[in-house]
């Protein structure tokens, strides 16, 4: 099989890519290794940035996210028993954030792709990419014990932090920047109204919590842990316990508790993986960087990989130049430090360190204190949060 642009991984990038190209007429395939109910049963990001609306306007996938999103033009930080509002709208001359979760924008890029006769293979196994250094690079893999081999123009390597794309670039072609936290966060999802109509970021002594939301109905609630806790060890009780903690008792007061539909750990990393294109192959979202999740950047990152990524490419097929591709991997790379940067700040702000000492947390509370009084901190907060401009 021929395509011109293979695509591994149907994630946010990697459906966004798809759906982008085949809108231009740019012939184009998905390999994902999971099932795609395993994809949808994901839960994962929350909020978006105003370029991540208009870019999934540009694709056509934006109706149900402007009938059922939550426009939210602002966010609390609790801290000492007070709640402190960032006025995102007011200190950014109006711009605002909506709450949408990625488990609904997958499912409407699945539900438009279906419907464009686009071709993925879920469950496409031991995918290798192979002669991305020349114009014809191949993929290989196994569905249903048959094995495949597709020829393309690109491979785009959509396929998160753990895929298979940046593994496959020689080691001496790849510079990788990481830190790991010493602490993770556990997501807790549950049917109960959010405890309030805004999110609210939590430093406390105890540790990070994070109030968030699908829906009116719906909360998303997450609480720094041990990277040594297992979600066995965190019963829905003791998290809605430690969460009231966290919170405090005027805004516990409110909280309405309920059985988990899902609760996870994560890891939080920084990372980035420079340069982003090899030849014929081109990295874009979690494959080429992570974030950890405090700033909410990583979704929005991937939408702007693709949104770089996508321009290029459609301009490659029209023009027949590839002076846009060329410029790929530095154009997105620069706002992807910005977006590094801000998620590193975001979370040595409100988390806990007992490495630090102390002092760090003396640091920590001055820092925070400056903020609450300061309107050109909050601004350089809010102008970040709402996501710099592509
Ligand atoms: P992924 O979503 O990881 O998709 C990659 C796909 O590739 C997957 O479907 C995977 O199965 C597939 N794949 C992997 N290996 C292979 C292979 N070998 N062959 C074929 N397919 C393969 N971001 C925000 O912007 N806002 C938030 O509020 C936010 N909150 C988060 C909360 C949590 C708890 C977590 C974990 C993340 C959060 N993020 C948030 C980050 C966001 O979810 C990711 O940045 C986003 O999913 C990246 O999309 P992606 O398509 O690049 O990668
Ligand atoms: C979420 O709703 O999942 C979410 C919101 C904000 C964050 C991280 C995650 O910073």
């Amino acid at each position: 099989m021929r395509v011109q642009v293979a695509i591994i991984g149907s994630g946010p990038s990697g459906l966004l890519l798809g759906q982008l190209l085949q809108l231009a007429g740019i012939d184009n395939i998905i390999l994902e290794q999971r099932s795609r109910d395993y994809v949808l049963g994901r839960i994962r990001a929350g909020v978006l940035e105003e370029g991540a609306v208009e870019l999934l306007d540009r694709a056509k996938v934006g109706g149900r996210l402007h009938r059922e999103g939550l426009i939210h033009t602002g966010f609390d930080i609790s801290f000492a028993g007070a709640r402190h509002r960032i006025d995102l709208a007011g200190l950014t001359g109006g711009k605002k954030v909506v709450i949408y979760g990625q488990t609904e924008i997958t499912r409407d890029m699945m539900d438009a792709r279906e419907a464009s006769g686009a071709r993925t293979v879920y469950e496409a196994l031991d995918v290798e990419i192979m002669d991305f250094d020349s114009s014809q690079p191949r993929v290989r893999y196994r569905k249903d014990s048959v094995e495949h081999e597709i020829t393309c123009d690109f491979i785009a390597g959509c396929d998160g932090f753990h895929g298979v794309c940046r593994e496959s670039v020689p080691k001496n072609a790849i510079t990788n920047y990481e830190k790991v936290y010493p602490f993770g966060w556990i997501g807790l999802l549950s049917e109960t109204p959010p405890v309030s109509e805004e999110l609210i970021y939590v430093s406390h002594e105890r540790g990070f919590g994070l109030c968030s939301m699908r829906s009116p109905t719906r909360s998303r609630t997450y609480l720094q842990c041990s990277l040594s806790d297992s979600v066995e060890q965190w019963s829905d009780d003791k998290f809605w316990d430690e969460l009231k903690v966290r919170l405090g008792p005027e805004t516990a007061a409110n909280l309405i508790t309920g059985p988990s539909i899902e609760k996870s750990i994560a890891p939080l990393r920084s990372f980035v993986a420079e340069p982003m294109r090899f030849g014929t192959l081109l990295l874009a979202g979690d494959a080429s960087h992570i974030v950890p999740p405090t700033g909410a950047k990583g979704l929005n990152l991937a939408a702007s990989d693709i949104h770089y990524l996508s321009t290029a490419l459609i301009d490659y097929y029209n023009s027949g130049k590839s002076t846009e591709l060329d410029q790929y991997s530095e154009r997105a790379l620069k706002r992807i430090w910005k977006a590094e940067r801000f998620s590193w700040w975001m979370t040595t702000l409100l988390h806990r360190l007992p490495e630090n000492g102390e002092i760090g947390a003396r640091l920590q509370n001055a820092e925070l204190e400056y903020l609450f009084t300061s309107r050109a901190a909050q601004t350089s907060l809010a102008e970040n949060y709402v996501g710099l401009p592509y």
